[in-house]
């Protein structure tokens, strides 16, 4: 099984990529949180940073796109291939109010027909330029009904892939990924199709496998970021009673993990306070890695300075447990 590593804005930026790489394995590609260009004609110094290729060295990545406008992509796509990068991928599935109020991301899928014209001019514009194109998608707007109609426009198109993840926009995150929306995919999608969504463990992914065996890549997101091991995971020697070949977490590699982080923001991002705003944020899904880990991780959010949070994190790392199989609880339960 090949992975991909989620987009995540607010976390999977370059600080945590390079972290990721060097302390994990198994990620085929980093996929960067969008960049949103418009009529400015200039990448934020954030969106920059994110893509520059010193910023990248060794790292498998793909930039992301979020936009509703062909020429504001194609601006962007051509100041990505000045960096480098031969594809992009593009955001049919941010679920956030702002965003789908502007007809952008998942909002971008109640409009087939101006769908239909943006792809139409921005694969005609990016096969001048010699770049390819990926999707990541979901399957509707309000309803997975109105898959069928999306996927019969993605199939006029050459996509280098379709990425689904079989929500709708007002899902958001809660409720189940709609397979039946995911199975007309792998039947009728003239692109090839990747899976994204609610593969937390090796025991689901292993499912997954066996379940669609012609789906050979899978994005995971929320899973790695509790256990950032996961895309460790062998599905060939891994059974459903014998877990043993799942990924091997333990506190040194957390730690480990961590320190470049931590040591990546305080370079990147001016006052402590704002490095550990970010770094809390990824406490909360790697926190659930932890047995029993609701004081320490307590101790970990209330943290204002530097020196109480570096003793905090080191607290929970001496005297917690990691859980047998670390795994994101999700968000319905
Ligand atoms: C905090 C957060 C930020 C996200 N940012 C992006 C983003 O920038 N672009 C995108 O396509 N998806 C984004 N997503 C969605 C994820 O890429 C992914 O599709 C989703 O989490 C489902 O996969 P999972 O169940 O494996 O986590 C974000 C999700 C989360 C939780």
């Amino acid at each position: 099984m090949d992975y991909l590593f989620a987009p995540m804005e607010g976390i999977t930026g370059y600080v945590f990529r390079n972290a990721h790489h060097r302390h994990f394995h198994g990620i085929k590609a980093y996929y960067t949180p969008f960049i949103s260009p418009n009529q400015t004609r200039k990448l934020t110094p954030r969106e920059l940073n994110d893509v520059r290729p010193e910023h990248n060295e060794g790292v498998p990545v793909i930039p992301q796109i979020l936009t509703n406008k062909a020429d504001d992509f194609l601006w962007a796509a051509g100041r990505l291939k000045e960096l480098g990068y031969t594809e992009v991928n593009l955001n049919l599935g941010c679920p956030s109010g702002t965003v789908v109020a502007k007809k952008r991301g998942s909002g971008f899928l109640e409009y087939p027909m101006e769908l239909d014209e943006f792809l139409y001019q921005v694969c005609d514009g990016l096969s001048k330029m010699g770049m390819e194109l990926s999707v990541k998608t979901r399957v509707g707007k309000e309803k997975s009904e109105e898959f069928e109609e999306l996927l019969s426009i993605y199939n006029r198109y050459p996509l280098k892939n379709l990425i689904v993840h079989p929500r709708v926009q007002a899902d958001y995150y809660k409720n189940h990924p709609h397979m039946e929306a995911f199975d007309l995919a792998v039947r009728d999608s003239k692109n090839p199709v990747f899976y994204n969504g609610d593969l937390f463990s090796a025991a689901e992914i292993l499912q997954f496998e066996r379940d669609y065996p012609g789906i050979p890549t899978v994005m995971l997101g929320r899973g790695l970021l509790t256990n950032p091991a996961l895309a460790e995971t062998e599905v060939s020697q891994i059974t459903q009673e014998n877990t043993a070949a799942a990924p091997h977490l333990t506190a040194e590699r957390i730690r480990a993990f961590h320190e470049e982080v931590l040591e990546g923001y305080r370079q990147a991002i001016p006052g402590d306070k704002n490095v550990l705003f970010k770094m809390k944020e990824l406490w909360t899904y790697l926190g659930e890695a932890f047995e029993d880990s609701a004081k320490p991780m307590k101790k970990i959010r209330k943290a204002q300075r530097m020196e109480e949070y570096r003793a905090a994190v080191e607290s929970l790392l001496m005297e917690k447990q990691i859980r047998r199989e670390p795994v994101f609880p999700g968000w319905n339960k």
